[in-house]
């Protein structure tokens, strides 16, 4: 296992309006990641475009724009060791449809738009430090012992 490692997470406005925070909170909770940032805001179209500047030459891109901006999401950072990889296993694949059951994505996810959750790619060098650094100030992100410490990732 590697050092502790922070990624960052959101649920996306389709998850939020469909009531999946608490659900997809508990499931990173209960795998033993901890949390130490949390932010329920609307993201603004500035926001938006830096977000998914990798995907600005996409035909998807404008359409995913209007999406994560449609409503509010909830920002989170999550702490562990290979944290990145960890949430991405169990997020599951882009596509809803090719998701395993058992992620995220695969038991709630619509379509490849509406995939419910977002989080840092760990084959991205650094992503997970660049978007929590967009999301979050410094002092947002809060440290504290969990009583289970020993069971944790
Ligand atoms: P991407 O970074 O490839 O996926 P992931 O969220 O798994 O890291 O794409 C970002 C988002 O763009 C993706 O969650 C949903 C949307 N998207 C589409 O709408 N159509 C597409 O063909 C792709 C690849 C992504
Ligand atoms: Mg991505």
């Amino acid at each position: 296992m590697s050092e502790d490692e922070r990624t960052f997470v959101m649920v996306k406005p389709d998850g939020v309006q469909r009531g999946l925070i608490g659900e997809i909170v508990s499931r990173f909770e209960e795998r033993g990641l901890k949390l130490v940032g949390g932010k329920f805001m609307q993201i603004d179209d500035d926001l938006a475009h830096e977000h998914y500047g990798e995907h600005e030459d996409k035909p998807f891109f404008d359409d995913l724009v209007e999406f994560i901006t449609s409503g509010p999401v909830f920002a989170m950072v999550w702490e562990g060791a290979d944290a990145t990889r960890q949430v991405r296993s169990m997020v599951g694949e882009t596509d809803p449809a090719e998701s395993a059951p058992g992620t995220i994505r695969g038991d709630f996810g619509l379509d490849l738009g509406r995939n419910v959750i977002h989080a840092s790619d760990h084959e991205d060098e650094g992503a997970n430090e660049r978007e929590i650094d967009l999301f979050f100030d410094e002092e947002e992100l809060l440290d504290y012992e969990r009583i289970d410490a020993a069971w944790l990732y």
